[in-house]
């Protein structure tokens, strides 16, 4: 067998299928995966960056930013969802790929997925301790500066130097070590944490967008496209696009929703429900939410670390919408970081049983029945990697990795489309193969709008992560030795 050896749809059925010991608990409905879709959704992307994106790039106009974004994912929310009906396992398009693009693609997809959800966590830890300090400091507290913030940062693009007197980001840390144990603890007392979260979230969410349009200046949105400034992405269209590359971090997360597909009660039904329907509610909040602030703030002025809660400053008759903003965006932010620390687990799991990790990986908890070996190992590199990275190198790698993975989940499914046409398909994504093309172009269009040395940090990440396969995986593989193989 080589690297392209697949492995069979009807073992991953089979799989799926079962119970008992060793194996998960199936307890998830499809509300509760819509909520999780969006627990993972609205975090740091709506809180923070598009204000960035909106100041720097696209000024009104970052709502196109959003549509342009949103259009991306729904293309790949398309797909994943078809994969999601078909193959409902726990390890998302490290899965899919494995069906259909062979070991070695699979093993590609599975590492880089640590981009997302691993260093997904991180990144909006970080993102999360800022608003936590912030929100300690209104409050008359001031943790010593020391400790919340990364020894490292970055200068220019790619060189990373020492913070004078940065030890190390302790808030970050702390949340992913709690929300490490409350992962462990079971999947339907997170899920239940989170489904209180997301409603709070979406509560404040709804609140600045419905009080805030009565009181935007309609002047802070002409001109809506600003006239660009010279050179690529400085407002204007282009400016639109580039808009988007940034914006983009604000949907990830909804396929995340995959990653539980063994815990769905109903997974070949659920499963696009939550996927598609998280993504739908995210894509029209957001595209309030990006008219109702530039509406509120001038967007030169909104280049700020809370441009939510600046924007609604602005107002006097709302600024009591600001204490809540932030107390949503702490909160919101720590379900960001929760459902990204079960997604990332369930994928070790999965390749753990598939032989390509060690057999330790796969361990499922006698009494919780949950993942506890890869999500106590998860919790504890997240932290370590929150505590001393600064979020501007991790939120790049994040989307880049993430932008990958759809780039080929999309091609998985015009490839499966071929091979096997006749397979069931409780959810078939609409108009192959132009949905995923669609997916392929804007995707794969994101991706090269993202800096150059975020470019060589993937590279470096996927060199790691060849090693571990040609060293490992390669010779302890399941499919390599005839186990669950696909023949046709
Ligand atoms: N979409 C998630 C966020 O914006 C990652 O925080």
């Amino acid at each position: 067998m080589g690297l392209l050896a697949r492995k069979s749809i009807t073992e991953l059925q089979h799989e799926a299928g079962e119970t008992g010991e060793g194996s998960l608990r199936r307890v998830l409905t499809a509300s509760n995966l819509t909520l999780l879709g969006i627990g993972a959704i609205i975090g740091a992307g709506i809180f923070v960056l598009t204000g960035t994106a909106a100041a720097l790039y696209a000024g009104p106009a970052v709502m196109w930013s959003f549509v342009l974004a949103g259009s991306g994912c729904l293309f790949a929310g398309l797909c994943y969802a078809e994969f999601a009906s078909m193959i409902p396992i726990a390890g998302s398009a490290y899965t899919y790929g494995y069906a259909t693009l062979g070991e070695f693609v699979a093993w590609i997809i599975g590492w880089d997925l640590v981009l997302e959800y691993l260093f997904g966590a991180s990144t909006v830890a970080v993102g999360w301790s800022g608003y936590f300090g912030a929100f300690l400091h209104r409050n008359g507290i001031d943790l010593p500066a020391g400790w919340m913030s990364a020894p490292l940062t970055v200068e220019g693009t790619h060189h990373l130097t020492r913070v004078p007197g940065g030890v190390m980001n302790l808030p970050a840390i702390v949340l992913i070590l709690l929300m490490t144990v409350l992962l462990v603890i079971g999947i339907k007392e997170s899920a239940r944490f989170n489904n209180v979260i997301v409603y709070i979230k979406i509560a404040i969410v709804l609140l600045v967008i419905g009080f805030g349009f009565f009181h935007v200046t309609k002047a802070n949105w002409h001109p809506f496209v600003p006239p660009n400034t010279g050179g690529f992405g400085n407002f204007g269209w282009s400016g639109v696009v580039r808009g988007a590359g940034v914006v983009f971090f604000a949907y990830i997360g909804f396929d995340a929703v995959s990653t539980a597909a063994q815990e769905a009660k109903n997974p070949q039904k659920d499963m696009p429900v939550g996927i598609l329907l998280s993504l739908a509610i995210c894509t029209v909040l957001y595209i309030l939410m990006s008219l109702v602030i530039t509406g509120l703030a001038h967007y030169t002025t909104l280049n700020v670390p809370h441009p939510v809660a600046f924007a609604l400053e602005n107002i006097p008759a709302l600024s009591w919408l600001t204490y809540l903003v932030e107390i949503g965006a702490i909160m919101g932010l720590a379900s960001v970081v929760l459902v990204m620390l079960m997604g990332q687990p369930r994928i070790f799991f999965s390749m753990a049983r598939d032989g390509l990790l060690p057999p330790v990986f796969g361990k499922v908890h006698p009494k919780f029945k949950t993942p506890y070996v890869t999500t106590i190992v998860t919790g504890v590199i997240a932290a370590i990697v929150a505590g001393i990275f600064p979020v501007a190198i991790l939120g790049e790698l994040v989307s880049i990795g993430t932008l990958l993975a759809f780039v080929i989940v999309c091609a998985g499914v015009i490839v499966l489309r071929y091979r096997s046409p006749n397979m069931v398909r409780p959810f078939k994504t609409p108009f192959v193969p132009l949905v995923p093309i669609l997916g392929i172009l804007i995707c794969g269009g994101l991706m090269a709008g993202l800096p150059g040395e975020t470019w060589y940090r993937l590279i470096i990440w996927m060199g790691i992560g060849f090693l571990i396969y040609f060293f490992y995986g390669r010779t302890h593989s399941k499919v390599q030795r005839g186990i669950g193989a696909a023949t046709d």
